[in-house]
């Protein structure tokens, strides 16, 4: 199938088809879903947790998002894939955030970028957009400001909230970004923005009445075992999956059950014999 465009997803909302988002971070995961019919992927700063065990997003940097996006498009050739800017690649300054949306494409060849924040980073969204970049904006519980929203919670449950959610989604699409990521809101708060936005609006626990839906591959694949957000579905387990047949394998190789004689390579034909004789005179030095 031919990779989808910014112009196919605006086309997608228009008709109320659905869009489906998922992160990937590696070869096998990103083609296990372009083989599945995803339609974008996101190499998220998640990573730093999912990939590398840490307990948050701000030690992610720029050339680990470059390595992983590299590594997702060989994984997904045809399908739309968004690189994440990570923690301090785009807040300090307009001129840092281009570049850095510049490296994503240039050296990773992503199709666009993700970056957190409404209306305080809105220059950097403006400036990007002009450099001909396509944006995702992403709002409500951004992981990067976590420190500041008092740790990883719903955002926009008061009406006072949630209409600096509407006023940020607003501004983020004047300033032209191709769409929008609303993570962890009410339904009602998602919805609102949704009728009210011409760009698409994908969502992470903001309800069903977004255009689409991303989630976490650790987190629906059941990779990831610390903690489960409320909006996640598990679609596999495999952490128990993984980790039964990691018992199994050692069970087999100290019970002598691994290798059978079919995980073994024949010597060519008379070599064998050759080689006796080579030991012989080895072993009678
Ligand atoms: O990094 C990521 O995967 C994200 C999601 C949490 C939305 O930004």
């Amino acid at each position: 199938m031919a990779k989808k465009t910014t112009l196919d997803f605006m086309d997608m909302k228009r008709k109320g088809e659905k869009i489906t988002f998922l992160t990937a971070y590696d070869y096998p995961i990103a083609s296990f879903a372009e083989k599945a019919g995803i339609d974008m992927l996101l190499v998220g700063d998640s990573l730093g947790m999912v990939v590398y065990g840490l307990p948050g997003t701000i030690p992610v940097t720029m050339d680990e998002m470059i390595i992983h996006s590299r590594a997702v498009r060989r994984g997904a050739p045809n399908t739309f894939v968004i690189g994440d800017m990570p923690f301090m690649s785009y807040q300090s300054s307009v001129e840092k955030a281009v570049e850095n949306a510049g490296r994503f494409l240039k050296e990773a060849q992503m199709d666009a970028i993700k970056l957190e924040g409404g209306r305080r980073v809105i220059n950097q969204i403006k400036a990007i957009v002009d450099a001909g970049i396509p944006v995702m904006g992403h709002i409500g519980l951004t992981p990067q400001s976590s420190g500041q929203l008092g740790g990883f919670k719903a955002q926009g449950r008061t009406a006072e909230a949630a209409r600096e959610l509407i006023l940020d989604a607003i501004a983020i699409q004047e300033a032209g970004a191709f769409a929008i990521l609303l993570e962890a809101i009410p339904p009602e708060v998602g919805e609102a923005i949704t009728r009210r936005l011409s760009i698409p609006v994908l969502s992470i626990g903001a309800g069903i009445h977004c255009d689409g839906q991303l989630l976490i591959n650790g987190d629906m694949l059941g990779l990831v075992e610390a903690f489960t957000p409320k909006f996640v579905k598990k679609y596999a387990n495999l952490a128990e999956i993984i980790t039964g047949a990691i018992t199994e394998y050692v069970h087999d190789v100290r019970d002598l059950k691994f290798p059978e004689e079919k995980h073994t390579y024949k010597m060519k034909e008379g070599e064998a014999e050759k080689l006796a004789e080579f030991l012989k005179t080895i072993d009678s030095r």
